[in-house]
C-alpha cells in the first residue's frame, strides 16, 4: 500500500480509536515514518503544471510577473506566511460575504507569490466544489477532480499538480455533486491530516464558496485553522461585512480580512492599491 493510503487509514483508525469504536494497536496500520528524502520525493512524483502567461494575464493573474501590483499580493503572502506562524496554523480557508468577491482570483495570486519562496511549501485546494474556478484562472483542464480524490477514486499523485517546487494544486474542472456532505465527511479529515503527514506542506490554503451561499464553508471550518475573509470594496455594505465576520469569528479564527477591488483612482497614495486592488487588514 502506497504511504500516502497507509497515512488515511492510520488517521481514520486513530479517530475511531478515539471514539472508542476500535482499540488503536488492533486496528492502526503502521505509521509510515516519513524522512525529509521521502517528503522531497513526494512532491518532486507531484505530476508539473505549465502556465500559460497569456491565460494568466486575461483572468488577471499578475503575481507571476515583476512589478508593483504583483508586490501587492507578495505583501498578502508574506502576512498570510507571517499570520500562519505566529498563531501555529497551517489550513486556511478564503471565503467572503457574496460571490464574485474575487476569492479565486486572490488565491491564485497569492499561490503564484507563494512559489517564489522555494523553501515554504503551500498547498491550493479548489474546495469551491460546486462552482469550481482555480482550474480555469490558471488555464488547466484536469481529467479528474477533487471529489474523486476525497472518494479514494483517483489516486493523490494522479491529481495533484505542482508548479515549480514547492506549491501543489488540487484542482476541478467540473463540479462535484454532493459537496458539502463530501466536505464534512470524516473521510476529509483523514485525508488532510494524511496530505499533511506525507506532504508536510508548511501552508494549506483552500477555495470556499461564499460563506452565505451554502452550508460548505461552515461545515467545512471544523477542519481548518482559519480563514481570510475577501470582502468586494463597495459592493459589501458595513452590515453584511459586521454579520459574516461576527458569524466566522464564533466558528473560527479570522485571520484577515482583504478589501478587494477597491476603486482607488491615486496609486501614490500608500495606502491605497489602484487597478482594482485590495486592502489588508487585521
Ligand atoms: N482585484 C481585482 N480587481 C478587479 N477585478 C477583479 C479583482 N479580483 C477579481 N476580479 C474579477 O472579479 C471576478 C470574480 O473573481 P473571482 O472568480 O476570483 O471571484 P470569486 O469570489 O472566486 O467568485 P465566486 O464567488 O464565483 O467563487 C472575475 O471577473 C475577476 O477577474
Ligand atoms: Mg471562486
Amino acid at each position: 500500500m502506497e504511504k500516502l493510503q497507509i497515512a488515511i487509514e492510520k488517521a481514520r483508525a486513530s479517530r475511531l480509536a478515539q471514539r472508542g469504536v476500535t482499540s488503536h494497536e488492533d486496528s492502526a496500520p503502521e505509521a509510515p515514518v516519513v524522512t525529509l528524502a521521502e517528503q522531497v520525493g513526494a512532491w518532486a512524483a507531484l505530476p508539473e503544471m505549465t502556465l500559460d502567461p497569456k491565460v494568466l494575464e486575461k483572468n488577471r493573474v499578475i503575481s507571476n510577473l515583476q512589478g508593483q501590483h504583483a508586490a501587492y499580493y507578495d505583501i498578502l503572502r508574506t502576512r498570510l506566511r507571517d499570520e500562519a506562524k505566529r498563531r501555529g496554523i497551517r489550513r486556511i480557508a478564503i471565503t467572503s460575504t457574496r460571490p464574485q468577491a474575487g476569492k479565486s482570483t486572490t488565491l491564485a495570486n497569492v499561490s503564484l507569490a507563494f512559489a517564489r519562496m522555494p523553501h515554504y511549501r503551500t498547498m491550493v485546494f479548489d474546495f469551491d466544489l460546486r462552482r469550481p474556478s482555480l482550474a480555469r484562472i490558471l488555464g488547466q483542464t484536469p481529467e479528474h477532480n477533487m471529489g474523486e480524490v476525497l472518494r479514494g477514486e483517483v489516486r493523490f499523485e494522479d491529481h495533484i499538480l505542482r508548479y515549480g517546487a514547492n506549491v501543489a494544486y488540487g484542482l476541478n474542472s467540473v463540479a462535484v455533486p454532493n459537496s458539502s456532505e463530501l466536505l464534512q465527511s470524516e473521510q476529509t479529515h483523514d485525508f488532510l491530516n494524511a496530505v499533511e503527514e506525507i506532504y508536510q506542506p508548511d501552508l494549506m490554503l483552500f477555495d470556499m464558496p461564499p460563506f452565505l451561499a451554502a452550508d460548505d464553508t461552515q461545515g467545512f471550518l471544523g477542519f481548518i485553522d482559519g480563514v481570510l475573509l475577501i470582502v468586494e470594496a463597495e459592493k459589501t455594505t458595513r452590515h453584511q461585512l459586521d454579520a459574516v465576520e461576527q458569524k466566522l469569528s464564533e466558528l473560527t479564527t479570522v485571520v484577515g480580512v482583504v478589501l478587494n477591488k477597491c476603486p482607488f483612482p491615486d496609486e501614490s497614495d500608500a495606502g491605497s492599491y489602484g487597478y482594482g486592488g485590495y486592502g489588508y487588514g487585521y
